[in-house]
């Protein structure tokens, strides 16, 4: 046996690598972050996360350490005597893992040798001008240089390096070349191909089969970074995905099965009690009232006998719907959001029903600043607010007065006229003469810099959603993410997903889909899709997912315009319901978050690191059990480990109208993470159908 198979594979060391390692971007740095606890808990000081140095960030998000780990420290000194910077230390965050941050641009003048070497080694082309490619080439090998030094220094663990996404994936094919004792995991999010087909009009899930993948990336311009993706998942000991529906994308476009399926969780926080997360969203529906107060100022012809804002203070008859991510129009769905939207807000007119929704499209884009209209709403609001508090104070002193000199006197109650002054009325006049308004209330909130070519607000144009008052569904467009230090919408994401009470996420292309999920954790309803890998997972593993407020939109089995009938209808019964409805619903949808907990899933990933290490290490397995795969069953069989999913379930079944599960009976029961997956036919991933007529393009997208 060579020094290399006595490495200890029983409590092995693992480095996980994502470019949104302390980095927000997107649902990555989602998955890594929540899923910290959990893998603290299992590997303890045995588990490091490496990602880039982003100066903006990392001074707030991690506080610098240095490594305990000798041969951990001497591999840091020698790449620092050459010139990499490097950050070492805590991330602050939840399980406070250690994190190793490589600042890319001080290497930069390594780039020409290092893609000389791709090119030689792997045949991998680099244009010169693709900043992100050389990043990603960049960390790439900075990431593999740390990797073979360490493992050339430290000789009695196992290492097990598991990589997220392309951007984070070029060490592998450097690992496998350069016969680095590490093994290795690689879990896609997506493929490039297929966000960058889907973005375009190609109906892509009829002919995933048929794509030549190689044309369609050189078309795109994308060929040198389908490259690097397609290596890192080929060299990968193990590959896998986040959800089924990526599974069948992977192995068509990136033409490998993939080993298995880690869906994405969450680190659900349970409240004690019902009401606290009800309490929740009283408080941060209140603050988004607020807001929507300011952006609507002015606008009095509604029912003249409710009081200024009474339509949205009324919040029974005012639900706010929203959606949110990164801004990919097509792909997120926003143009089907924004298509149902104009159909409901006819079928409300048309119905004379008194409800009004706020839709917020909430999706970053390119702006200059806010508008001087979405400023002065707030300030004209606040004047308000703030005048009305000075009266208010002036009339409790005066009240007051009047009484203590009055005393037992009838005198002692005065009359209006005594308590509101002259002056404070002719203010309070002044401030709601400022409220008048000749325009309508503007449907985004910032300056675009692309004004009239942008998707969102073209699409708002074409179907005339302007915030008129006759409109029941009025329209918030905020081009950007949410921040609790914003001068208007001052919110965090959480607390405004919080405040509202349905999330629309009608996506096309999503490999998982975290804002739902999320929804679903805070006791939110939301309506997503079959063509999401959350969508499918809820789907497979509930009978009547909308009975427990997570509707899903048919976009695979109808056309188009069937699927925009569907989401109307659902946004049309949302608004139909009572509050008594609505907190049950948000009770019944909280009530499903273990399904989406670490606590549960995380065993999903540690299978994949239990698969890795038995390929590498095939030897230190056969001795131990006999054959390959006992351990495996054993981990599945003592499920108590990681499983609270199975406690869980029992809490759920004793509950009186709990959500019926399908016949998988935990989510680590729909995980499929085994060496079976290898002989599966591509039909077996979880009985989905394709529709097998192929609409043409116009009957797709006709809007
Ligand atoms: N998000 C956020 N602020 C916002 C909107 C979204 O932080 O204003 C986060 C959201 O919480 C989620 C992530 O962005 O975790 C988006 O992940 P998802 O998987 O839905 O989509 P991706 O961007 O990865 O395609
Ligand atoms: C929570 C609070 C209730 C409040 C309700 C409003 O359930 O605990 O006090 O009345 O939210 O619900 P709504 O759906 O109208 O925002
Ligand atoms: C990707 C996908 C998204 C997924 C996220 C985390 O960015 O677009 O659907 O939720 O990764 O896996």
């Amino acid at each position: 046996m060579s020094d290399l198979e006595k490495r200890d594979v029983h409590n092995p060391l693992l480095f996980e690598c994502a470019w949104e390692v302390a980095n927000k971007v997107g649902g990555i740095y989602t998955v890594i972050k929540t899923k910290v606890p959990v893998t603290v808990s299992e590997y303890g000081d045995r588990y490091c996360l490496i990602g880039p140095l982003s100066y903006k960030t990392a001074p707030m998000e991690v506080e610098a350490e240095e490594p305990n780990d000798p041969h951990l420290a001497a591999t840091l000194e020698l790449m620092r005597e050459q010139g990499v910077k490097a950050l070492y230390g805590r991330w602050l965050i939840e399980g406070n893992p250690h994190v190793l941050l490589f600042d890319t641009s001080s290497q930069y003048s390594r780039l020409d040798e290092w893609k000389g070497d791709l090119w030689n080694l792997a045949g991998i082309p680099s244009p010169p001008n693709d900043h992100e490619t050389n990043e990603t080439i960049v960390f790439g090998y900075l990431v593999a240089w740390f990797l073979g030094d360490y493992v050339s220094r430290q000789l009695h663990t196992a290492v097990v390096a598991h990589f997220h996404e392309w951007q984070a994936g070029l060490a592998i094919p450097l690992c496998r070349k350069r016969h680095i004792d590490v093994t290795t995991v690689f879990t896609t999010h997506a493929t490039l191909l297929g966000r960058y087909l889907c973005a375009g009009s190609v109906d892509f899930y009829n002919n995933l089969q048929y794509f030549d993948v190689d044309h369609e990336a050189g078309k795109r311009g994308i060929y040198h970074r389908y490259c690097i993706e397609r290596s890192a998942t080929h060299c990968a000991d193990v590959f896998t995905t986040v959800s089924h529906i990526t599974a069948y994308e992977s192995e068509h476009l990136l033409k490998r099965k993939p080993d298995g399926v880690l869906p994405n969780g969450l680190n659900v926080v349970k409240f004690q009690a019902m009401h606290e997360f009800q309490n929740l969203h009283s408080t941060a529906k209140a603050k988004i009232n607020e807001f929507v107060r300011g952006h609507f100022y002015g606008h009095y012809d509604f029912d003249l006998d409710n009081t200024l804002y009474g339509w949205f203070l009324l919040s029974d008859t005012c639900p706010q719907m929203f959606t949110a991510g990164r801004y990919e129009y097509r792909n997120k769905g926003v143009d089907m959001f924004i298509e149902s939207l104009a159909r409901l807000n006819y079928r409300l007119q048309k119905s004379g029903s008194t409800v009004t929704v706020v839709a917020f499209v909430i999706m970053p884009a390119s702006t200059h600043s806010y508008t001087i209209e979405a400023l002065k709403g707030q300030a004209v609001t606040k004047q308000l607010r703030d005048t009305v508090t000075e009266i208010q104070n002036r009339i409790g002193a005066r009240l007051f007065d009047h009484a203590a000199r009055f005393h037992g006197d009838q005198k002692a109650i005065p009359t209006p006229p005594e308590l509101l002054s002259e002056e404070d009325q002719v203010l309070l006049k002044r401030r709601t003469f400022a409220l008048k308004r000749n325009s309508l209330p503007p449907v985004t909130t910032h300056n675009m810099a692309d004004d009239a070519n942008d998707p969102i607000l073209n699409q708002i144009r074409r179907v005339k959603l302007f915030n008129a008052s006759s409109d029941r569904v009025k329209i918030v467009f905020h081009p950007d993410f949410l921040n609790s230090n914003n001068p208007i919408l001052g919110l965090d994401y959480e607390e405004f997903v919080r405040g509202c009470h349905l999330g629309v996420f009608p996506s096309y292309y999503e490999p998982w889909g975290y804002t739902p999920a999320e929804c679903t954790v805070m006791g939110i309803p939301s309506v997503t899709t079959n063509l999401s890998g959350f969508g499918c997972f809820m789907q497979d593993l509930i009978e009547r997912p909308q009975d427990e407020g997570c509707y899903i939109v048919d976009r695979r089995m109808q056309s188009v315009e069937d699927s925009v009938t569907q989401l109307t209808d659902h946004m049309f019964t949302f608004c139909s319901k009572t509050r008594r409805q609505r907190i049950n619903q948000r009770n019944r949808v909280e009530r499903l978050s273990p399904l989406l907990d670490w606590k549960n899933l995380g065993i999903e990933y540690s299978k994949a690191r239990q698969l890795a290490l038995r390929r590498a290490y095939p030897d230190a397995f056969y001795g131990a059990s006999g054959f390959e795969g006992v351990e495996w069953e054993e981990g599945e069989a003592g499920e108590g480990d990681y499983f609270s999913g199975g406690v869980e379930r029992a809490a759920l079944g004793s509950m009186p109208a709990s959500p019926r599960l399908r016949g998988a009976a935990t989510p680590g029961d729909i995980g499929t993470l085994t060496e079976e997956m290898q002989f599966l036919k591509t039909s077996d991933y979880r009985g989905y159908q394709w529709p097998s007529s192929q609409e043409d393009e116009e009957d797709m997208y006709p809007f």
